[in-house]
C-alpha cells in the first residue's frame, strides 16, 4: 500500500495541534515533519522540543525530515522527542555508515535523502542498512516549489537498484507532490508521498486523501 505523508510545513502553525489532529482525522499514513537549521538548507523551522508537543497530540509514526547540517550531534534529541523515522542527508553527513548505525541502535527507522542533484548511486552501499531512500524532487528549504521532472526517472532507477539487490527499502519521494503528479510517481516506483502544500493549502483533507487512494489503487 502507498503511503501518503502530509508534511506539516505547510500547516498553519498558529493551530498546529488542530492540524495534526485533522491531518490523522483524515487518514494520513504518517506525519512528515521537516527540521531545517539555516546551514543546510536556507531557511529554518522547529527543534526537539516542538517534535516532543507533537508526540503528544497524535499516534501517528512521526516521519522527521532532517535538513540540518551534522546530524549526529542532534539524532538522540529528536529520537528521544519521539520520532518513529528519522531521515538525514546524504549531503550533510561525513561518515554516512556510521550515522545510520548510530540511529539504528535506537530501534527506529532510517531514511537517508538525497537532493535533486544527488546520483541515486550514491546509495548503494547503505541501501541494506536502512528502512527509506527519500528522494527529494525539490531543492529542500520550501515547501509549495514545483516538482523536478527529471525525480521520475531517479525513482524508477532507485526501484530497480532496489530489487536488483533483492531489498525492501521503501522509496519516498518529497516536494511538489500533488494529485496531478501522484500517479506518475507511483508507477515510477514510490512507497511513501510526502504532500506539503497540496494538502494543508487544500480545504478537505479527507477529501485529498480519498483522492489519493483512487489513484494509488488503495481506496
Ligand atoms: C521541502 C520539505 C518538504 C516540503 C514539501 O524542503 O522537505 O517536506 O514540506 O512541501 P510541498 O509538498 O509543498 O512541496
Ligand atoms: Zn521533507
Amino acid at each position: 500500500m502507498v503511503k501518503i505523508a502530509p508534511s506539516i510545513l505547510s500547516a498553519n502553525f498558529l493551530r498546529l495541534g488542530d492540524e495534526i489532529r485533522a491531518a490523522e482525522a483524515a487518514g494520513a499514513d504518517l506525519l512528515h515533519i521537516d527540521i531545517m537549521d539555516g546551514h543546510f538548507v536556507p531557511n529554518m523551522t522547529i527543534g526537539p522540543f516542538i517534535v516532543e508537543a507533537i508526540r503528544t497530540v497524535t499516534s501517528l509514526p512521526l516521519d522527521v525530515h532532517l535538513m540540518i547540517e551534522e546530524p549526529d550531534k542532534y539524532t538522540g534529541d529528536f529520537i528521544k522527542a519521539g520520532a518513529n523515522c528519522l531521515t538525514i542527508h546524504y549531503e550533510a553527513c561525513k561518515h554516512l555508515h556510521r550515522t545510520v548505525q548510530q540511529i539504528r541502535e535506537y530501534g527506529i527507522n532510517v531514511g537517508v535523502s538525497l537532493n535533486p542533484a544527488t546520483p541515486v548511486w550514491s546509495l548503494e552501499h547503505v541501501l541494506q542498512d536502512i528502512d527509506v531512500a527519500l528522494l527529494m524532487s525539490v531543492n529542500p528549504g520550501f515547501g509549495g516549489q514545483k516538482f523536478i521532472p527529471q525525480a521520475t526517472e531517479k525513482i524508477r532507477t532507485l526501484r530497480r537498484l532496489i530489487s536488483e539487490k533483492g531489498l525492501s527499502t521503501s522509496i519516498e519521494v518529497d516536494g511538489g507532490i500533488n494529485l496531478n503528479n501522484t500517479a506518475e510517481v507511483i508507477s515510477a516506483g514510490a512507497d511513501i508521498l510526502v504532500m506539503g502544500s497540496a494538502f494543508f493549502n487544500s480545504k478537505d483533507y479527507g477529501k485529498v486523501i480519498e483522492h489519493f487512494r483512487e489513484i494509488a489503487g488503495n481506496g
